[in-house]
């Protein structure tokens, strides 16, 4: 890290322990900890990842220049929002504050939760790109779960910070999650260096099959070998952990392994109505694509005889078709 970096790196560090202390230690923060309380987080788990609390009134400004932070340094951290009249203000307020490291343990932004559901504004607010913040390459969790993704050779990649959270609460410390978007280049790079398998477990709502689906997809390109954690339907893994328990949840984690095509197979049904012809046919379609994709000539019969035997029709046709599939992905 180079000398400008540092300087950012340590302004995160000074505002995290501010943020910190106001949700710890303040009655200012005390609304934030009963809420962070409500939804099952213990305080070692609130201090192990170093939750905050950014309150309405501007503060990080003052104890920054007090701290005789320069003007020029406060304005290309990310932490504020420049005025038409040159003044820097608060990015983040009344926001629950959670902190974003990179690969090797350093600070480099946050991302702030509105307590409030009926908020006009959005859910969560990251920092903006930076010299160190890079969203296309934040894994969140990453520092720390390293060691147990290595050890156990997997990774459970989530959708959300809570669901990593909640994991490790539960003694899951393999999970990571990208920064709300949807996987890059680089983040898969960075699991391939670490792992050779991944296990997606994303929200159980349609977005998050949506976003399962994308996964499999940009994940399938690789050679690593990938399997779905499935929520039950409507609930994200948080939502699990506060419902069940911690026990169940790590349970959860270990024993519901659904491979990438039986994923595929339950996803291509959503929305169509398999008692009618045109939806049978792009499901058929959709599903023989997938097993075109299969390298094992063997495993590729299998899957043949199911959709014969299911829709009662000749396997030599349904060869026929998945062969033109095998064709073009060639
Ligand atoms: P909680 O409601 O706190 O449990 O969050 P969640 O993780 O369940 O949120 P959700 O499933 O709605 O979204 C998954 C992830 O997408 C979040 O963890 C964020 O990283 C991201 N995300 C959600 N809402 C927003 C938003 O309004 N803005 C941005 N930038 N990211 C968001
Ligand atoms: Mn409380
Ligand atoms: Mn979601
Ligand atoms: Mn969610
Ligand atoms: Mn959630």
């Amino acid at each position: 890290i180079n000398p400008v970096e540092k300087k950012l790196i340590d302004m995160h560090e000074q505002a995290t322990e501010l943020y910190s202390h106001i949700l710890m230690n303040t009655e200012v923060g005390q609304p934030a900890l009963d809420y962070l309380h409500e939804r099952g987080l213990t305080d070692e788990t609130i201090k192990f990842y170093r939750l905050g609390f950014a309150p309405k009134e501007q503060i990080l400004n003052k104890f920054l220049e007090n701290k005789k932070v320069q003007y020029d340094d406060m304005r290309k951290s990310g932490l504020f929002i420049e005025t038409d009249d040159g003044k820097l203000r608060d990015r983040f307020f009344d926001r629950i504050m959670f902190p974003i490291k990179n690969e090797f343990g350093n600070l480099i932004g946050f991302s702030g939760r509105v307590m409030d559901k009926n908020a006009s504004t959005a859910k969560y607010l990251n920092s903006p790109e930076t010299d160190i913040f890079n969203k296309r390459k934040v894994l969140f969790n990453l520092s720390d779960a390293k060691t147990t993704i290595q050890k156990q050779k997997n990774v459970i990649l989530f959708e959300g910070f809570m669901d990593v959270i909640s994991a490790y609460q539960s003694g899951v410390t393999n999970g990571i999650a990208s920064m709300g978007t949807s996987l890059t280049t680089e983040q898969i790079a960075t699991i391939k260096r670490l792992t050779p398998s991944v296990s997606v477990c994303y929200d159980g709502d349609a977005p998050g099959q949506n976003a399962i689906n994308r996964a499999l997809s940009l994940l399938g390109n690789t050679d690593l070998s990938l399997g779905v954690i499935q929520m039950p339907e409507g609930i994200d893994p948080d939502e699990y952990r506060k419902q069940y328990g911690e026990e169940r949840f790590a349970s959860y984690m270990h024993s519901a392994y659904e491979s990438p095509l039986s994923f595929k197979m339950r996803y291509f049904k959503l929305n169509r109505n398999l008692d009618n012809e045109t939806d049978q046919i792009s499901y058929i379609n959709d599903v023989l694509q997938e097993v075109a994709k299969i390298s094992d000539p063997l495993e590729r019969d299998i899957y043949v005889n199911q959709l014969s035997d299911q829709f009662n029709l000749n396997k030599l046709d349904l060869t026929n078709r998945m062969n033109t599939y095998i064709q073009k992905n060639n």
